[in-house]
């Protein structure tokens, strides 16, 4: 970062003296006041819950802009990345700043392939949640576990130990996420194979089973490489966030990114996903279209506590750049399948056009995010509702590994730890029992 010509000068009304503080500009978007020292100099906090004027740390992976809707991973832009990239193309770029030649991406696709399989211990852990155990408590659970087979063999301050450890997640994800989803249907797991792509082994181990050879299907392959695209990296969200604050403390990665799947799992950030799609179920059970504008009510009541589940962002406040990649391959997806005539899809089409004209969600910048069309092409593709969280942190893994192991790179990183403001008792004794 460069330190700006300009600089902040913060003056108090009741005489006490004024600070001057540091800004930095960043190659593209806002500058920064540096507050580091502000605490040191003026004895007070800045206070700023839910971060909506925080910069948490400097990043060269994602940018940001929310008024222009744009994306953009490590300098490309996601509409360029969806249609002309795959995603482990997509995983070398964010792990080491740059999209792999040809050489380079048969090399990475060889490695992160070899590291596909998972320990057989693995299995016993999922035995013991009962089958209709919510996918993402399971995967929290096993990606928690993993900690359990590399603890001794990750030591974070060293480099090749945290690209190794990218590298098993990234792999072992898939295999895991399709392990939780056979364990609650009750059919046997199917081991990853090496001659196929990183989604179509995906696809193989959902679907397949060991009676036949699954044979997959290059629109459904492609269309789910293109959602592990959208859903890679995205800034500092909450759960990314997350996952800087628990690997600041120096545990190991895959404790870090459990953290961040648990943290994923709320229906106001991954979790939007699941509760989109229940949405759209709900209003289509009710009367379908003819049943929107009185939802729409319910959801401009204050007191309804109802949202719009897949619209609204913190940072977009244009059409998230995401949904219409994502609506796109809704298409695609649904023409191959012969389901055109969808009925959510239509559904989804309809809500969104009329609440982008509605003056509520016009006022409050309310657009679709990434959430509103994925949990549609997911169920088409066959992905149980209850899995569409699942699938996007296996796509998330990825950005979570490649901000933790920047921030850990970093030879300035401290541990993270807010302070507050203090609203509770002043000191007082404690008083007998009989006095209380
Ligand atoms: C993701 O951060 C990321 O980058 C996340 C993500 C990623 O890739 O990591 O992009 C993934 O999490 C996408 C967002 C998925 N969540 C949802 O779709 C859930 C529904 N949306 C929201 O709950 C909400 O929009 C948030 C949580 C996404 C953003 O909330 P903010 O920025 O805290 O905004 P807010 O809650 O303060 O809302 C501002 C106003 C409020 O009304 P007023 O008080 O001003 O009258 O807009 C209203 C809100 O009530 N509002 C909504 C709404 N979202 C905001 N009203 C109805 N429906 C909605 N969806």
């Amino acid at each position: 970062m460069k330190l700006a010509d300009n600089k902040a000068t913060l003056s108090f009304s009741n005489g006490k003296p004024s600070v001057e503080l540091p800004v930095y500009q960043g190659n593209i978007g806002p500058d920064v006041i540096d507050i580091r020292k502000l605490y040191g100099q003026t004895g007070m906090f800045t206070y700023d819950p839910g971060f909506l004027s925080t910069a948490s740390c400097q990043s060269a992976i994602t940018y940001i802009d929310g008024d222009k809707g744009e994306l953009l991973y490590r300098g490309y832009p996601i509409e360029q990345l969806a249609t002309q990239c795959d995603f482990l193309e997509t995983c070398h770029l964010l792990l080491y700043g740059d999209l792999p030649n040809a050489a380079k991406k048969v090399e990475f696709t060889q490695r992160v392939t070899m590291h596909t399989m998972v320990n057989e211990q693995m299995q016993f852990f999922l035995r013991g949640f009962r089958r209709d155990a919510h996918p993402m408590a399971v995967l929290t659970g096993l990606i928690g576990a993993l900690s359990a087979f590399y603890h001794d063999s990750t030591d974070i301050n060293n480099p090749e130990h945290r690209e190794i450890a990218a590298i098993r997640l990234i792999a072992k994800l898939p295999t895991l996420v399709a392990m939780a989803y056979k364990y609650g249907i009750g059919q046997p797991y199917m081991y990853p194979r090496n001659d196929l792509s990183y989604s179509g082994n995906f696809l193989r181990m959902m679907f397949g089973t060991p009676c036949e050879d699954y044979k997959v299907n290059p629109v459904l392959e492609r269309a789910l490489d293109r959602i592990f695209v959208l859903h890679a990296d995205h800034e500092q969200n909450a759960s990314t966030s997350t996952v800087r604050l628990c690997g600041s403390s120096g545990t190991n990665p895959f404790a870090a990114i459990a953290a961040g799947v648990a943290c994923l799992w709320g229906p106001a950030h991954g979790g939007a996903n699941e509760a989109c799609l229940n949405m759209l179920e709900d209003i289509q059970r009710q009367g379908g279209i003819a049943k929107v504008g009185e939802y729409m009510e319910q959801v401009k009541d204050k007191n309804s506590g109802v949202r719009l589940m897949g619209f609204g962002h913190r940072v977009y406040k244009n059409y998230d750049p995401r949904a219409k990649l994502m609506q796109e391959t809704c298409k695609e997806v649904l023409a191959e399948l012969g389901l055109e005539k969808d009925p959510l899809f239509k559904l989804a089409m309809a809500v969104e056009k009329i609440a982008v004209e509605d003056d509520y969600f016009v006022q409050r910048k309310l657009y679709p995010n990434v959430d509103f069309y994925s949990g549609i092409v997911q169920r088409a593709i066959g992905i149980p509702v209850n899995l569409f969280t699942g699938i996007f942190a296996l796509a998330r893994t990825v950005g979570w590994i490649a901000q933790l192991n920047e921030m850990i790179s970093d030879p300035e990183y401290k541990i993270g730890r807010p302070r507050q403001l203090y609203t509770g008792s002043p000191r007082r004794d404690v008083p007998p029992m009989a006095k209380r």
